[in-house]
This record gives C-alpha cells, sequence and structure tokens, in this order.
C-alpha cells in the first residue's frame, strides 16, 4: 500500500473576483513583463470585454500588442503567426485572453517563440519532455468563459491541419503565472455557450474523478466542482447577468481543470475529433458523447456515480449503488436537455457514415487510456454510434 511516491500541486496563483481585471497590470509587473502580446480572438475582440482590458492596460501605461485571429477551434497557424509576432516585437510576455482557444494558443505562443520546429514535434511522446523544458515567459491568462479551465492546465490543444487532428502539447512549463477569474468578464456570453462551455467543466470533474490515478486532492476538487456546476449552471444558462451564478461557474470550471491534472476519459477521445472534423464546441462535443460513455462505465465507476446522485440531490438513500448509479445517468441526461442542447450527433451535422472514420481518430486521441474501464476502437464506434 502506498509504495509508490505521489507528487500532488496547485502552484497557479489565481485572482478571483469582479473587478480582478484590474489587477493585470500590477501580474504583469510582478513577473517582469515589460511588453505583453495579447491574444485574442475576433469575437472577445469586438466586445467591451476587450474594451475593458484594453483600457485597464491603457490606464495603467502598460505597452502591450494585440493579437485577435485565433480561430475558434485554434490551428498552428494562429501559432505561428502570433509567435513571429511576439518575437518581431520584442514581447517578453503573453495575456491570453477569452475562451480555450485563445488561451491554449496563449500558452503555445511562449513556447513556439523560442522553439523553431513544427509544433507537432512537441507533441508527448517520447524526447518532448526535454524539447519542452522551460522556463518560459510568463503567461497570465484571463478566461471569458467558463468550462475549459485552459488558465490553469498544463496543455494546448491546437489543429493540425495537415495531420488532420488535435496536436496536444503538455509541459508543466505551460501553466500560467496567474490566472484571473473576473464573473463579470463573463456575462455577456449566450445562453447556448454558457451551456456547452459549462458542460465541458462538469465532464472534466467527472472524468477526472472518475479516472483511475491515485490523487485524493483532485477527488475532491471533482467533487465539489460536480456540486457547483449542478447548482449553478442552470442559473447561468437562463439569465447570464446572475453574478453568483457566472463566478460559481467560473471557479467549477477552474476546478475541473485543476481535477484532470489526474487525466481524462473517454468522453475527451470522442469529443475531439468531433471539433476537428465537425466543427463541434468542445463542450457541446462532450455534452453529445457523455452518457454514452457514463451507461458505458456505469458498473465500472458505480460508486462515483452513486456519489453523483448525492449531489444531484436525488433520493438515493433506499436502492441500491447500481441503481443509485443508473438514476445518476438519467439525471445527467435531463440536465443537458435542461440546458436546451438537442441531443443527439444526427442534429449537430455529424452524418452516420463518417462515424467509423471519427472511432479511428478518437482511438488514436489519448484520453481514452485513463479510462476507468478501457476501450477497444469498436467500443468508441458503439459509443458514437449510442449518441447519434
Ligand atoms: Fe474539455
Amino acid at each position: 500500500m502506498f509504495d509508490e511516491i505521489s507528487t500532488f500541486s496547485f502552484p497557479t496563483r489565481i485572482l478571483f473576483g469582479c473587478g480582478a481585471v484590474k489587477r493585470l497590470p500590477a501580474c504583469l509587473q510582478e513577473n517582469g513583463v515589460r511588453k505583453a502580446l495579447l491574444v485574442t480572438d475576433p469575437g472577445v475582440h469586438s466586445t467591451p470585454v476587450f474594451k475593458v482590458v484594453a483600457r485597464v492596460l491603457k490606464e495603467a501605461a502598460q505597452p502591450h500588442e494585440v493579437f485577435a485571429g485565433v480561430h475558434a477551434n485554434p490551428i498552428e497557424e494562429d501559432v505561428l503567426e502570433s509567435a513571429e509576432l511576439y518575437r518581431s516585437l520584442g514581447c517578453g510576455g503573453v495575456i491570453g485572453l477569452g475562451g480555450g482557444s485563445a488561451l491554449d494558443v496563449a500558452k503555445a505562443v511562449v513556447v513556439m517563440a523560442r522553439y523553431r520546429g513544427a509544433l507537432a514535434e512537441l507533441e508527448t511522446q517520447a524526447g518532448a519532455a526535454a524539447r519542452m523544458a522551460g522556463p518560459y515567459d510568463p503567461i497570465i491568462a484571463i478566461p471569458t468563459t467558463a468550462g475549459t479551465g485552459s488558465e490553469v492546465g498544463r496543455s494546448s490543444v491546437i489543429t493540425s491541419r495537415k495531420l488532420g487532428r488535435k496536436i496536444i502539447i503538455f509541459s508543466p512549463w505551460l501553466m500560467p503565472k496567474c490566472a484571473i477569474l473576473d464573473p463579470e468578464l463573463t456575462v455577456g456570453l449566450p445562453p447556448s455557450l454558457t451551456a456547452a462551455t459549462g458542460m465541458d467543466a462538469f465532464t472534466h470533474c467527472l472524468e477526472s474523478l472518475t479516472c483511475p490515478v491515485f490523487h485524493p486532492l483532485c477527488d475532491a476538487i471533482a467533487i465539489h466542482g460536480l456540486e457547483l456546476v449542478i447548482r449553478y449552471l442552470e442559473r447561468a444558462t437562463r439569465n447570464g447577468q446572475d453574478i453568483e451564478a457566472r463566478g460559481n461557474m467560473q471557479v467549477a470550471a477552474t476546478m475541473g481543470a485543476i481535477a484532470f491534472q489526474k487525466d481524462l476519459g473517454a468522453t475527451h477521445s470522442l469529443a475531439h475529433p468531433l471539433s476537428t472534423e465537425f466543427g463541434l464546441n468542445h463542450g457541446l462535443a462532450n455534452a453529445l458523447c457523455l452518457p454514452a460513455v457514463m451507461r458505458f462505465n456505469q458498473e465500472a465507476a458505480a460508486s462515483h456515480y452513486a456519489r453523483l446522485a448525492t449531489l444531484f440531490g436525488l433520493p438515493v438513500h433506499q436502492i441500491t449503488e447500481k441503481e443509485a448509479a443508473a438514476r445518476s445517468v438519467s439525471e445527467v441526461e435531463s440536465m443537458i436537455e435542461r440546458l436546451g442542447i438537442t441531443r443527439g450527433l444526427r442534429h449537430h451535422g455529424v452524418p452516420q457514415e463518417g462515424l467509423a472514420a471519427l472511432s479511428r481518430k478518437a482511438f488514436e486521441d489519448s484520453c481514452h487510456r485513463t479510462n476507468l474501464r478501457p476501450c477497444t476502437q469498436d467500443d468508441l464506434l458503439r459509443l458514437y454510434e449510442q449518441s447519434w
């Protein structure tokens, strides 16, 4: 028992609260950043959120440049272009402003500003850790969605159009120095995106809780993250101005990503190709595949799912653990429907004849390797079919 040494670390400094964004200049200063590259997407660039951040930087006379070309599912070219800008303008740190896409590009920028090879050479594989060795210039993350949790994550997911799949680069050096969570920056997020990104947070918490890695600290964080999503996601989706719900969803999303330093599961392997092949929002893709994966895991994860049933407040004290687990899966399906998400991949532009090719890509994705119940490629195909 306990004959392996575990390492538990939660190193990112997190500033949370309404108006936290005003601390951005101080964060840059504390981390020795003289000139920063602000990386964002065209959507955020055109919103009042961008104006707020730009005003904060201007009032502090903080030198900075802007790259606002990040795609919804970020591509390698976004990274190469912004890294080139970063180098040529002599930046010494990056601010990621936006959803997971902008934050993931921001993380990759500081790496590629120094590494001149192809992004795929840095992918999790033998030798990549040495090539990824930091430290890198500081990354400050300001999320405007509540889902991905990229602000505390140690990975960056970028699509390679050339390879036709997502490249995942991973290193503790990719962790932002500071994450600024300001609930007021998320109030403009429309209901459909609030629901989808929130389901990403929910999936992070659930997949990390059930993945078979010893990390009791992350387990506790995942459980509280699930509780917060259950309590606040529907409220935030119904009323975007509900600051209590928005703030708690930001916390839940950050907790989900802290928890998944343990690892994820099959839902994420199914979701990744749905974004690269059919452009589905990542959180939506998770929401559409999660119930089938839960049924697949139901027996192996019965104790975790029974606990989830209690978090939902279901009356489970007079039924067996297995029955409670089954109830929790049905409750997740109901929650997804209450969030206004139309279930079924068929309704989101995914053709039935495309499922076999998707399952090949899903099998190549590493997340399912830490699914509680091992998956074959055939299993993944069946899970797509059940989610179709
Ligand atoms: Fe995710």
